[in-house]
């Protein structure tokens, strides 16, 4: 049955608006309305400040939307991209454009519930790895408030551009392309949501990417324009969820993971990152926080656990150097935990066989 814009906004008027200002039916926070096929998204615009005051309501139009008869799945992200009572903003994506036309095998997510858990770090290291078993691989930043590619590749030049396309930097075997490489560094942290969908629209179609077998998409962190505009545009294989063994940080990988079963994107296992350490000077491994964490909660979620990464300062020297681990030691210890990953991503991508829903997971 084809679901009609109608019969969500039908359905919104079940909910409340911020605030008691009516319901979504009518609410100018809620966004442009993406139906494809039966998957509907949207997102409600609001402040950051306000964002996690209104998850509830979030929650409740996604419930609302999904018992629309028709629609498979519901994504309704909050995103904070303009101030209340402006205009409200064309939807700079536009509404169900046909998949990108992009020559790409998988096209695989790095994600995590939240920021500084080595989610860049990971991306970029896992690209060399799967490049170094003979695969062609691209680097999507998709964070576009704060890019780690240009940092983390080392590169200062500018793509190349003919107006219309844009040629991805190619550095260590890689094709990369971050909003990095067009802007200054702090001049991203302006953009708003709508450019940032429109960022990441052009980085999949107008970036001469030409034949991959695996794009690497950097997310940034949560739930929010980047994720929806990726679930819009592309069809993604699965996502790799880095975590440290933290339980605050498995907390927010788990709703990186709940986020990733809602759009049914196979979820291809769980990384713990900085998981161990390994003093340089005697070789005695620490337990930091806890080691097993992110494989305990990952059998628990039914979710594939990947491997770890030893937290090491050679590890961070090597990201800010821009020249990543892997290539610079791609015999030592930690190139072989990046490419044992890779083995088992590449392993998940090709049985096509990111575990599906199996348990269903309550987000607190
Ligand atoms: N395994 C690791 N060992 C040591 N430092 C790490 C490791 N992984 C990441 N880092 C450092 O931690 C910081 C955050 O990593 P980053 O990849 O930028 O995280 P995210 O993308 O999740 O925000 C960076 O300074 C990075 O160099
Ligand atoms: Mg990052």
């Amino acid at each position: 049955m084809a679901v009609s814009r109608d019969d969500v906004i039908r359905a919104l008027g079940a909910v409340p608006a911020p605030e008691g200002r009516g319901s979504l039916a009518d609410s100018p926070q809620v966004s442009e309305i993406v139906i494809q096929d039966g998957r509907v998204s949207f997102a409600i615009l609001t402040t950051p400040e306000k964002a996690s005051s209104l998850e509830t309501i979030r929650s409740a139009a996604e419930a609302a939307v999904k018992a629309v008869p028709g629609v498979t799945d519901a994504l309704v992200a909050l995103t904070a991209d303009r101030p209340q009572g402006a205009p409200k903003a064309p939807p700079a994506a536009g509404p169900a454009k046909a998949p990108a036309p992009l020559n790409v095998r998988y096209i695989m997510a790095v994600a995590s519930g939240k920021g500084g858990v080595g989610k860049s770090t990971t991306a970029a290291n896992l690209a060399l790895a799967l490049s170094a078993k003979g695969l062609r691989v691209g680097v999507l930043d998709a964070d576009v408030y704060g890019p780690s590619m240009p940092l983390l590749f080392g590169v200062r030049t500018k793509p190349k551009s003919d107006g219309k396309t844009i040629e991805p930097i190619e550095a260590y075997g890689l094709k990369i392309m971050s909003i990095g490489f067009l802007i200054e560094a702090d001049t991203a942290m302006v953009w708003r949501g709508p450019m940032v969908m429109s960022a990441i629209t052009q980085m999949l179609r107008d970036v001469v990417w030409g034949d991959l077998d695996v794009l690497v998409v950097d997310m940034p962190p949560g739930t929010g324009d980047a994720q929806l505009t990726m679930a819009q545009q592309v069809r993604l294989a699965g996502s790799v969820i880095v975590s440290t063994p933290q339980d605050i940080a498995l907390a927010d990988a788990r709703r990186g993971v709940a986020m990733f079963r809602k759009v049914d994107v196979p979820i291809l296992g769980v990384v713990e990152n900085m998981s161990y350490f390994c003093c340089p000077n005697c070789g005695h491994r620490t337990e930091l926080f806890g080691h097993g964490g992110a494989a305990e909660e990952a059998e628990r979620l039914g979710v594939r656990f990947l491997g770890e990464i030893p937290l090491h300062a050679r590890i961070r020297e090597m990201s800010d150097a821009g020249t990543p681990i892997f290539a610079t030691e791609p015999d030592g210890e930690y190139a072989a935990a990046y490419s044992a990953i890779a083995d088992k991503v590449w392993t998940a991508l090709e049985a096509g066989s990111g575990q599906r829903p199996a348990p269903r997971i309550i987000v607190g």
